[in-house]
């Protein structure tokens, strides 16, 4: 029988649930289908991506350009509703109807992108019959899109991704870290960047210090995303150099503060309370400067 979720209706008229077991709605409040597009895909550059490989195939003069094309590959870490890959569909088919995808999805919970099929059908054909194959038979195989829905802890699923699987796009879209820090922590966090293309991008809409720490000790280069529906942006970080503005001198401080200290998860099955325990005992021996100080004086400066 199917979990019953609590839907919620967003300000942009799309509809999300809320968590009992999280006490968090899915969603910012301000629209689910927004958050999707211009939280997520709109900054990972997918729309660019897929123009530089529809050009590129078109001054390929080869007869067997269409099915030798090179998949888009997305890697979408809680797909939850299916919001982030629906809308990730839909812009690069904007762009090239043609072009292939390949997409991993992890979810934990089965009955979330089940309940929610009824509100993709916004999207434009073929997506929400994709995807409703995708949420019922776990996977979707046709010449212009091979999916996986995998179920259970992504912690877990992460093991079973092969070795050699690049993305050019991972969604990190978990609960909040205090809610959810087992996929925020620093461990997690360097498994997925190794599933990076070289120029490929994760997004996620945290701009959290400890986040932005692991994503810094994963190698990448991070920048913020403009803010969507909330006051702070997100992040999107890349092996490669971004074509972002740098963070601001705040930004910058605030990883020096003791809200950096990132969440550890070092064999990757430590229960939340464990995590989120770990990580208040390292803050409290930390050397790093309270980040009471930094919010003081980042908002005296605001206020001159
Ligand atoms: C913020 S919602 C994601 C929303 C989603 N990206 C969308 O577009 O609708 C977080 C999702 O993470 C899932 N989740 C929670 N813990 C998880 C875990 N350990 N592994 C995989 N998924 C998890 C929840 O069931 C929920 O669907």
């Amino acid at each position: 029988m199917l979990k019953s979720w609590q839907p919620q209706t967003t300000a942009d008229g799309s509809v999300t649930f809320f968590s009992p077991e999280f006490q968090e709605t899915f969603h910012s409040s301000s629209g689910a289908k927004e958050e999707a597009l211009h939280k997520f895909v709109l900054p990972s550059g997918l729309e660019a991506l897929v123009q530089e490989r529809k050009e590129e195939g078109r001054s390929d003069r080869s007869p067997l350009k269409n099915s030798h094309k090179i998949p888009i590959k997305i890697l979408d870490v809680c797909y939850g509703l299916g919001y982030n890959t629906a809308a990730a569909l839909e812009t690069v088919w904007k762009v090239d109807p043609l072009c292939p995808v390949e997409l991993w999805a992890w979810e934990l919970e089965p009955t979330v992108p089940q309940a929610a099929l009824g509100f993709l059908r916004s999207y434009p054909d073929p997506i929400p019959e994709i995807l409703t194959t995708l949420a019922t038979e776990l996977k979707v195989n046709t010449p212009q899109f091979q999916g996986k829905l995998e179920i259970g802890d992504a912690r877990k699923t992460m093991q079973r991704l092969a070795p050699d699987c690049r993305a050019d796009v991972i969604f990190l879209d978990p609960f909040s870290p205090p809610k959810c820090p087992q996929l925020w922590s620093i461990e997690f966090i360097a498994l997925l960047a190794q599933h990076l293309q070289p120029q490929g991008k994760i997004i996620t809409y945290s701009c959290a210090a400890a986040v932005r720490t692991a994503l810094l000790q994963a190698g990448l280069y991070i920048a913020s995303t403009p803010s969507v529906g909330r006051k702070n942006p997100g992040t999107i970080a890349s092996p490669s150099p971004l074509e972002f503005p740098s963070l601001t001198p705040a930004e910058l401080e605030y990883l020096q503060t003791r809200a950096a200290v990132p969440y550890r998860d070092p064999h990757l099955q430590d229960e939340a309370t464990t995590i989120r325990q770990r990580r208040t005992q390292e803050q409290t021996i930390s050397p790093l400067e309270p980040t009471s100080k930094w919010k003081k004086r980042w908002s005296s400066i605001r206020a001159t």
